[in-house]
């Protein structure tokens, strides 16, 4: 009898950092992909995340590419690389996970756009936070009709980021290499999720601001936007990394029936007078089968992978990026699905650049 061994898919991480131990340990829980090659300019970092999933180490993407030939590469660099790097993958027809931001200017989003229609490969986005317990709990609320009509909402971010965050890296802080800082690096999460309650961006006013560390960055610690979203809604958007510790995200909408915050762990509904409703009195709310896990369990669940104040969805949002290339399904959140973010990312640093209104 002969035996037909399942094809083992090889993937690969660029940039050994931080976030990549993080992609690491996600690739490792998915079934039939082993993490063949991982790449880093500080090639100790690479050796030892090479050492400890077993994949061998380069020194640059080009080497990685050419001599392990993965199938998937994950691009876990800093900000100004990613277009670079995924544009080529891309023309290799590798299939490419990438870290947010997708982009950091429009010659970026041009050349990303390009690649991606130009490829066979699929590009995949981590936005983790679209799958926190909260954001899903939330969004079946609304398919539900429950909330009714969203007429505006807020998303605040205050976090904290001090001198050391900046000085011990060396592409934090200086705008070539990370485009920006609270908006693009620590807060587009928080605006993603703002637009995917909020609808089609119409247009932005915005104001930014460097208050706690003059001399030591370039980017802004502080980015504060007014946004005009189809059929009349608001948003009103601000973001901080002066603050003196990190908070859990503010996301709020303002709906016909009642306020909806969306946390990371849960969606809390509240009436007019601040009263909570709670979803387990709603006959219509049943949790779908995401959501049906207690905050608790979730908790313990996502607890290893990423911190909770930035949402620990890397997980799901993988599982899910990997079962599209098994499924030869679109990929579920790729740059069609971030559109609105990223136009509205882009547009809120032009209207803070030149302090006009600007058309998304
Ligand atoms: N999704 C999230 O919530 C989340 C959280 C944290 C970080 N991130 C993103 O992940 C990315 C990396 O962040 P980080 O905190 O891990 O940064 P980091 O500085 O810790 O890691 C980046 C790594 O890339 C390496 N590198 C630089 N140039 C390279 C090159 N040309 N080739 C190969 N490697 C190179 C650096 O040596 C470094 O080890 C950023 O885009 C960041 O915004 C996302």
């Amino acid at each position: 009898m002969v035996t037909v061994m399942a094809e083992i898919r090889k993937a690969a991480i660029i940039g050994c950092g931080n976030i990549a131990q993080v992609h690491a340990a996600c690739i490792a829980g998915q079934p039939g992909i082993s993490l063949a090659g991982v790449a880093d300019t500080c090639l100790e970092r690479a050796v030892s995340l090479g050492e400890k999933y077993g994949a061998e180490a380069y020194y640059t993407m080009e080497e990685l590419l050419d001599r392990v030939k993965p199938e998937i590469v994950h691009i876990c660099t800093p900000h100004y690389l990613h277009v670079p790097m995924a544009a080529e993958a891309l023309r290799q027809g590798r299939q490419v996970f990438m870290e947010k931001p997708p982009v950091i200017n429009q010659e970026q989003y041009t050349i990303l756009k390009d690649a991606v229609k130009s490829s066979k490969g699929k590009l995949g986005l981590c936005f983790q936070n679209r799958y926190n317990p909260g954001t899903l709990a939330a969004m079946r609320l609304f398919a539900l009709g429950i909330p009714g009509r969203v007429k505006g909402g807020r998303a605040i971010v205050s976090w904290c980021r001090e001198r050391e965050y900046y000085t011990e890296s060396d592409w934090r802080g200086n705008r070539k290499t990370e485009g920006g800082g609270a908006l693009i690096n620590q807060a587009v999460h928080s605006l993603d999720l703002l637009t995917l309650f909020l609808g089609k961006p119409v247009s932005a006013e915005a104001v930014m601001a460097n208050h706690h560390l003059k001399n030591v960055i370039e980017v802004e610690d502080m980015m504060e936007a007014y946004i005009q979203y189809e059929e009349g809604i608001t948003g009103c958007f601000y973001a901080t990394t002066a603050y003196c510790t990190n908070m859990p995200p503010i996301i709020e909408l303002h709906c016909d029936n009642m306020n909806v915050r969306v946390e990371e762990m849960k969606a809390v509904c509240t009436d007019f007078s601040g009263e909570e409703i709670k979803l387990s009195e709603m006959q219509e709310f049943k949790f779908s089968d995401e959501t049906s896990a207690s905050p608790e369990e979730n908790k313990k669940k996502q607890a290893s992978l990423g911190k909770s104040y930035w949402g620990a969805g890397h997980m799901d949002c993988i599982t899910d990026y990997y079962s599209s290339l098994l499924s030869e399904k679109a990929v579920p959140i790729g740059l069609k699905e971030t559109k609105d973010t990223i136009e509205l990312m882009l547009a809120i640093y032009e209207s803070a650049r030149i302090g006009e209104e600007v058309i998304v």
